[in-house]
């Protein structure tokens, strides 16, 4: 698995983290809370695989195409440009007309990923299926269900989950099992305030099936996108939005390997 082909996000700096690129076939998750970027890393995770004619679809289920186009516009990505091309389609659906599509052998997403050959799939985000049903029980059976047939596509998936917490706090009560049983990759973006400033923190909690960079590093957006910078340094307890904690210590309290 080591030597199998990875498949860059083309972010700079956050390929290092993850050891070239994601593995093929993988669903790899970006949570954090709004408008930390996992939207912008996401479309630049589409953007990038399409410039290396690597087709990818980006599925909504919230917000409307248009925003995705205009956001794109912003970064200079000419996402019209690429649908034009058949490198990239953006497609507005719910959780269960996007299911009861996949379950049919040809159905109109299976058939359309053939056409395009796709390879890369954006899932904007998972955090609406949390509440689809009453019971959470149901609401997270009709997500596995979703991902596991999406996963039989052959693509390599990001998955966006917003967390409503802005910093650190209270971390450990909202990660879910089965989503962290779910996601190959775990991605966390975070607001950190240090010295009264606002820096945003990436950090690549686990990767299945491989090595990564364990270190939190900040990253900016900026008119060209997202890019990973240096790490934080010396700055202890940075996830938990208060330098006084300390990182080793809540890194050891959730992550299982
Ligand atoms: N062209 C741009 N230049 C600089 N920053 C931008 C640009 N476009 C968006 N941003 C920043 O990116 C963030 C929005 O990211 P987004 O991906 O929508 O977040 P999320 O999906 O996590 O809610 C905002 O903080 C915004 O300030
Ligand atoms: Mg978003």
């Amino acid at each position: 698995m080591q030597n199998e082909k990875r498949v860059a996000t083309g972010i700079p700096g956050l390929d290092a983290m993850v050891n070239g690129g994601f593995l093929p076939r993988t669903a790899n998750l970006v949570e954090g809370a709004p408008g930390t970027g996992k939207s912008t890393l996401g479309m630049q995770y589409i953007y990038e695989g399409a410039r290396r004619d690597e087709p990818g679809i980006i599925f909504t289920f919230e917000e409307f195409p248009e925003q995705y186009y205009r956001d794109a516009a912003s970064f200079g990505w000419d996402f019209r440009e690429l649908e034009r091309q058949n490198r990239l389609r953006i497609i507005m659906s719910s959780p269960e007309v996007t299911k009861a599509d996949l379950e049919n052998v040809g159905g109109t997403i299976q058939n359309l990923i053939t056409e395009m050959g796709a390879q890369r799939m954006l899932i904007d985000s998972i955090t609406h299926f949390e509440g689809l049903r009453q019971d959470p029980v149901e609401s997270r059976k009709l997500m596995y269900g979703y991902l596991n047939a999406l996963k039989r596509q052959d693509l390599t998936m990001i998955l966006t989950r917003e967390t409503t917490h802005l910093f650190g706090e209270g971390l450990e009560g909202q990660l879910d099992a089965s989503i962290q049983f779910l996601a190959d990759t775990y991605i966390m973006l975070r607001y950190v305030e240090i010295e009264s400033t606002v820096q945003r923190a990436i950090v690549v909690l686990k990767m299945r099936g491989s090595g990564h960079d364990s270190t939190i590093r900040q990253y900016a957006i900026d008119a060209h996108g997202l890019k990973v910078l240096q790490p934080f340094e010396g700055q202890e307890g940075v996830l938990s939005g208060s330098p006084k904690r300390m990182t080793e210590s809540f890194m050891k309290a959730f992550v299982r390997r």
